[in-house]
């Protein structure tokens, strides 16, 4: 596929036809990302890099814009092989101008396919996303002093920086307009040549587009994404009559170019998949939020628990995901509780979550009476990494009283409560040899082992993945409680 292969013609495909996408991920929700769009839409030849999750399916931009860990879904246009990087500004340009343009009837099928996905021809399916998207509010500072460094800063950095930040991108993509002044001073020389020089593509006249590339590695030190852009963007007028329109185009073409590949994509909705409409107040990135829920097993009538819910964001998730389930959230501050429930009330689930205020080392809650945890562990000034050598077993001691036999537990730990998880565990399990638990995805995979301590002896580890908060990186940890021997609990 890397290989340049011929463009199939995407119109001649048969009604039941699938289309070739891609969505960006954050660093570690690849996998989680691959395992949805196999169960969610049954998609097919799915491929994960790092960062995109490329798949053909036939749904239909509703179902499509159901996806909960990715973060912006693409109409892919063209997926190739990195470009070979030569010193030579122009011959550069050149072999872009002919990678992305080349081949207009190809173009012009896609074209066709991105118009019936809105609806605009064949079957409405379109599920208009900025209509139905509430603006995700950000909490000032000072209504969130009570939240970890952590949760401020990952709400400070917007979903489509923290992928790029994945990828190491020398430049950002320009995705916002009034940021772009490079591009707008090229769009009265472009808008002045969208005339229509070729003829071929007179029905497309009335089309708006515009370019928005990233680049990174060797090609980052030929040419900036602007000068990328504007090359684009004159061949794309040239040959098709299309117009630009920097501020409201009908669509936008993604250019990303690495070292690893040259993919160009349509976006198919304006806000990332990762703004929830249903989250008022953003806490924990909400994919992250999925992803933690998504391993927790949640089947009809389980009873969930989040004892350090913050905003609610992971409630938030499960709830609307699994609504068959009943939650319980639980947080130390009331600022914090006030904020989960005007996310609940926002959300429409008041019915389904409950909330209370208590202390995670000491919860009003009768003894193995949930089927699932989940926590965002919090970390930083108020948890410092000395205080977490004591408080971290407390925590986990608290869990395993209240988490039924067979049921899951599943935490996000910052680096060094992962790195203390990590000396527990191998602590408590002594010259234990078991094997360390596979993982989602490769390399990740601490050498927890099963408890043998005194703290968490019935906690068995089942699984670690790295994830990326956007600045920093995180690890979602599994356990399952095991039944303690006879006589032993
Ligand atoms: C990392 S934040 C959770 C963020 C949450 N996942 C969200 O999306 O908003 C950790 C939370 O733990 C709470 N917390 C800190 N110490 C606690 C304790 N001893 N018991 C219960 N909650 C506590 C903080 O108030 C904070 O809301």
């Amino acid at each position: 596929e890397e290989a340049s292969p011929p463009q199939p013609s995407l119109l001649n495909m048969s009604s039941a036809e699938a289309g070739r996408f891609f969505c960006t991920a954050g660093r570690g929700m690849e996998p989680f990302l691959a395992r949805e769009l196999h169960t969610r839409l049954g998609a097919a030849e799915v491929d994960s890099v790092s960062g995109k999750v490329f798949f053909s399916t036939a749904a239909g931009l509703g179902e499509l814009s159901k996806l909960r860990s990715g973060e912006r879904l693409f109409l892919l246009v063209k997926k190739h092989r990195a470009l070979q990087v030569a010193r030579n500004k122009g011959k550069m340009l050149h072999e872009i101008k002919s990678l992305v343009v080349g081949e207009p009837k190809y173009w012009l099928d896609i074209i066709s396919v991105w118009r019936k996905l809105h609806g605009h021809e064949g079957k409405k399916d379109d599920v208009s996303r900025e209509e139905n998207t509430l603006p995700v509010k950000r909490k000032s500072e000072e209504e969130t002093n009570t939240a970890s460094k952590r949760q401020k800063m990952e709400q400070a950095v917007s979903e489509e920086c923290q992928v790029e930040a994945a990828e190491r991108c020398v430049s950002p993509e320009r995705m916002n307009h009034q940021e772009c002044s490079t591009e707008s001073e090229i769009s009265s020389e472009l808008l002045s040549k969208g005339s229509g020089e070729n003829p071929t593509a007179n029905h497309h006249l009335s089309f708006t587009f515009r370019v928005s590339c990233r680049c990174s590695g060797a090609i980052a030190k030929i040419l900036t994404p602007q000068e990328i852009g504007r090359a684009i963007g004159v061949a794309l007028v040239k040959q098709f009559g299309w117009r630009v329109d920097l501020r409201n185009p009908d669509l936008e073409i993604f250019v990303h170019l690495n070292d690893i590949h040259s993919v160009v994509g349509i976006p198919l909705f304006r806000l990332p998949l990762a703004n929830r409409d249903y989250i008022r107040t953003a806490g924990l990135r909400s994919t992250v939020a999925w992803a933690m829920a998504s391993l927790a097993e949640i089947s009809a009538g389980a009873l969930v628990l989040d004892p350090m819910c913050g905003l609610g964001t992971i409630l938030l998730e499960a709830a609307k995901e699994w609504p068959e389930a009943f939650y319980w959230g639980a947080d130390i501050s009331d600022s914090q509780l006030e904020g989960a429930d005007g996310n609940i009330r926002a959300a429409g689930l008041v019915d389904k979550i409950e909330l209370l205020q208590a202390s995670v080392k000491a919860l009003p809650l009768p003894s193995e009476s949930f089927d699932s945890i989940i926590s965002d562990i919090p970390f930083g000034k108020k948890f410092k990494v000395t205080n977490d050598t004591q408080l971290l077993p407390g925590i986990l001691q608290e869990m395993e009283r209240l988490l039924r036999v067979g049921g899951t537990l599943i935490l996000l730990l910052s680096q060094d409560l992962h790195q203390l998880m990590d000396n527990l565990t191998k602590k408590s399990a002594g010259n234990d040899s078991s094997e360390p638990k596979k993982t989602l995805n490769n390399g990740n995979s601490s050498s927890l082992a099963n408890g043998g301590g005194e703290s968490f002896r019935f906690l068995v580890p089942d699984g670690v993945f790295g994830v990326s908060l956007g600045k920093t990186d995180a690890f979602i940890h599994k356990f399952r409680k095991i039944s303690p021997p006879a006589g032993n609990w």
